[in-house]
């Protein structure tokens, strides 16, 4: 049975109950991070907390957990779960709180709700390796896809439908361009230049693809944040998926024509290889602490 922390309580999973009138199940009225631990240590955790903030500052929900006493909270989670070996998920999602319904704010002094729980992970190596199918579907989300909040439908539907088409991954479709993923920021390669939607109200800010950008940049790979137009997929030589749960991962078909020659590609490779670098620098630093 697995720890999480609820409200200011570690306690079993089975016994974290909410309240009906929770503003989350009524509205999906929060946001969320996903955070990467390797051996007990938060991948990235400075930029999580960076669009946490902001999240929480762009829909005025007040939370007096202070940043590094999340980075504290997640930290003592992988403990009490046993997660400090290999690599692990922190989930955490902050609501607005429990009150009677409607749809304003609920009163002042309402308690946000707070919840975080971990789970082992596998790095999808295999699947990596092989590369991913991906179907294009339209982006009917809001104009707030910069925030990551837990009203997450549209985003469920895509997915579905993926699943249902033996695809991966859902990429969004706006006005004729490539937005990003159901879960996922996207990436194509045209002309050898790496594109990928700006930021912007359209995609979220993935963790993932600004590390991913970093790194392209430090490895000489020329990038522009410049959108990729539906009538340009056939010339994609390349394309892969960011994400904390995804790392780099390629996309060798979309809506069944092949990617370039439908295997993953060169770009694809370097970058995760040098993502992996990065995973493995925390992995080691984690060894050096676990020495001293
Ligand atoms: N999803 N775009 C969307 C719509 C996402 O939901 C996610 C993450 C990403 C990638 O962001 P990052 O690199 O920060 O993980 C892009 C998480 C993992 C999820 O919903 O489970």
């Amino acid at each position: 049975m697995s720890t999480v922390f609820l409200n200011g309580q570690f306690l079993p999973r089975s016994e974290a109950t909410l309240s009906v009138d929770e503003r989350g199940f009524f509205f999906g009225d929060g946001v969320y991070e996903v955070t990467r631990s390797v051996r007990g240590m938060l991948f990235e955790w400075d930029r999580h907390a960076r669009r946490l903030t902001r999240g929480l500052k762009e829909l005025h929900i007040h939370c007096d957990v202070a940043m590094d006493e999340f980075r504290d909270l997640q930290l003592r989670l992988l403990r009490e779960n046993d997660l400090q070996e290999g690599q692990a998920t922190v989930y955490l999602q902050v609501t607005r709180g429990a009150a009677p319904r409607t749809h304003r704010f609920p009163p002042a002094g309402t308690a946000p709700t707070v919840f975080l729980s971990a789970t082992g992970f596998t790095p999808p190596h295999d699947r990596r390796a092989a590369g991913v199918a991906a179907v294009t579907y339209p982006d009917y989300r809001w104009s707030r896809c910069d925030l990551k909040t837990v009203n997450l439908l549209p985003a469920v539907m895509a997915n579905q439908f993926a699943a249902d088409h033996g695809a991966f991954e859902a990429l969004f479709i706006r006005d004729a361009v490539l937005t990003e993923g159901s879960h996922t920021n996207v990436f194509g390669v045209i002309g050898g230049e790496l594109r990928t939607y700006p930021n912007s109200n359209y995609v979220l800010p993935g963790v993932t693809r600004d590390l991913v950008a970093e790194l392209a940049r430090e490895l000489g790979i020329p990038v522009s944040e410049t959108p990729i137009y539906r009538h340009e997929i056939p010339a994609l030589e390349e394309c892969f998926l960011t994400g904390t749960t995804s790392d780099v991962m390629p996309v060798v078909t979309i809506d069944g024509v092949a990617v370039g020659d439908g295997r993953p590609g060169p770009i694809s490779e370097r970058l995760y290889a040098a993502l992996a670098g990065r995973l493995d620098e925390v992995a080691a630093g984690s060894a050096a602490v676990a020495h001293r």
